[in-house]
């Protein structure tokens, strides 16, 4: 039988090195495919080649961007399994270079699927980082029953009343949020997102090439890029911290998200890849436990010693969602896939990671000032 023979695009990546390690221990031979993107890597503890140093070394390293003809058609040589993770990833970002994030995300993806579609290659399964950025507002109920609000109006939170409500100005009850929830995309990266989702389910299911998109929760874990203040809350807020600055807390901290460990995530990866079901469909991964955003900073500062209270802002980003949680009994019922890491026992290992890792440049308040200039916080 041949190994199986896995590319990885966006593999230096956070949750894509992760992703090359749990394939390498299942036996895959893998192939990474990555521009090394100034603003993921520039911090990172690179090689002479610009590589991360925490990139396993059996991956073959193909150094090119997906934008560049032919660059992606060169990597698929003997490619049984395809992970596409490449993509840019800052929501308040994706708001300003708008053109960027599109060509970036999305044509992408049509020239990917162009390439295959176009035949000559030995790609038999295929698995693509969706987000649950797609969903825009989490699930609710009210008391006439299940809710899909719209994202909160400019009205509502310009009087600082934070909670998602009803047409009576009742406050509405998030619950977990699962796959048949109304897609409300609320940001050009989540635009994006979900286009790129349905495009290789489509192109997937007319070439008869299985293929699953993974609706990634809040990812957290070693190898994230503290310094890019367009990522990761909790990353961001760590690189606070450790330059003794309070963690930025917008509305007013209670807003409630889904953590999930970047190992869980990887192996959610390595589950679908390796699956021999047929199917052409679209799974959430996350923790399926939801943690208010100051219980984040509360739990953070005190694995880093630090005695510093976050500072809620009371202002709100444009376009933000105030809870999303995850509902993750499909791709248990379909993969049998659970996570294996609880907030409270993955956090250490992020910030014992960061201990090691190059001091993190806090560019958060920068980032929100130049957000509050193009009016994208309030
Ligand atoms: N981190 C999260 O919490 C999260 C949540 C939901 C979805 N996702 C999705 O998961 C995927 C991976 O995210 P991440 O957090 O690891 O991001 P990351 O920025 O750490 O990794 C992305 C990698 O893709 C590379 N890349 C970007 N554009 C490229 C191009 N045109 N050609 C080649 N390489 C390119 C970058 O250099 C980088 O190494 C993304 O698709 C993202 O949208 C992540």
């Amino acid at each position: 039988m041949t190994r199986k023979h896995a590319l990885v695009t966006g593999g230096a990546g956070f949750i894509g090195s992760h992703l090359v390690d749990v394939l390498l221990e299942r036996g895959f031979q893998v192939s990474v495919l990555d521009c090394l993107k100034p603003q993921v890597h520039a911090d990172a503890q690179v090689d002479e080649d610009g590589w991360p140093i925490y990139l396993d070394a059996r991956a073959r390293r193909i150094r090119g961007d997906l934008l560049t003809d032919g660059v992606f058609e060169g990597a698929l040589v003997g490619v049984t399994h395809l992970a596409h993770l490449a993509a840019s990833v800052g929501v308040g970002q994706s708001m300003t270079d708008i053109v960027d994030y599109t060509r970036n995300n999305t044509l992408t993806a049509a020239m990917m699927l162009e390439a295959l579609a176009r035949g000559g290659h030995t790609v038999e399964r295929i698995a693509v980082a969706s987000s649950m950025s797609i969903y825009g507002e989490g699930a609710y109920v009210s008391e006439a029953g299940p809710a899909a609000p719209p994202l909160r109006g400019h009205a509502q939170l310009a009087e600082r009343r934070w909670e998602v409500e009803d047409e009576a100005g009742r406050a509405l009850v998030p619950i977990p949020t699962d796959e048949t929830k109304l897609l409300q995309p609320a940001s050009i990266y989540a635009v994006n997102k979900r286009d790129h989702e349905e495009m290789f389910l489509a192109v997937g299911r007319a070439l008869a090439i299985p293929t699953v998109a993974l609706r990634l929760f809040n990812a957290y874990g070693s190898r994230q890029a503290l310094s890019n203040p367009y990522t990761g809350v909790a990353a961001i807020f760590i690189s606070r911290l450790l330059n003794d600055r309070p963690p930025l807390v917008f509305e007013d901290g209670e807003q409630m998200r889904d953590f999930v460990h970047v190992r869980d995530v990887a192996r959610a990866f390595a589950t679908v890849l390796e699956s021999e079901r047929t199917v052409y469909d679209y799974y959430n991964v996350g923790s399926g436990r939801p943690i208010g955003v100051n219980g984040i900073a509360a739990v953070l500062a005190r694995l880093l010693h630090k005695n510093i209270a976050p500072e809620v802002l009371g202002r709100y980003r444009v376009g933000d969602i105030r809870h999303c949680f995850a509902d993750i009994g499909k791709i248990g019922r379909d993969f049998g896939w659970r996570p294996e890491h609880r907030f409270e026992t993955g956090m250490p290992e992020l910030v014992e990671w960061v201990a090691t890792a190059s001091p993190p440049v806090d560019r958060g308040a920068a980032s929100l000032d130049e957000l509050a200039a193009r009016r994208l916080v309030v």
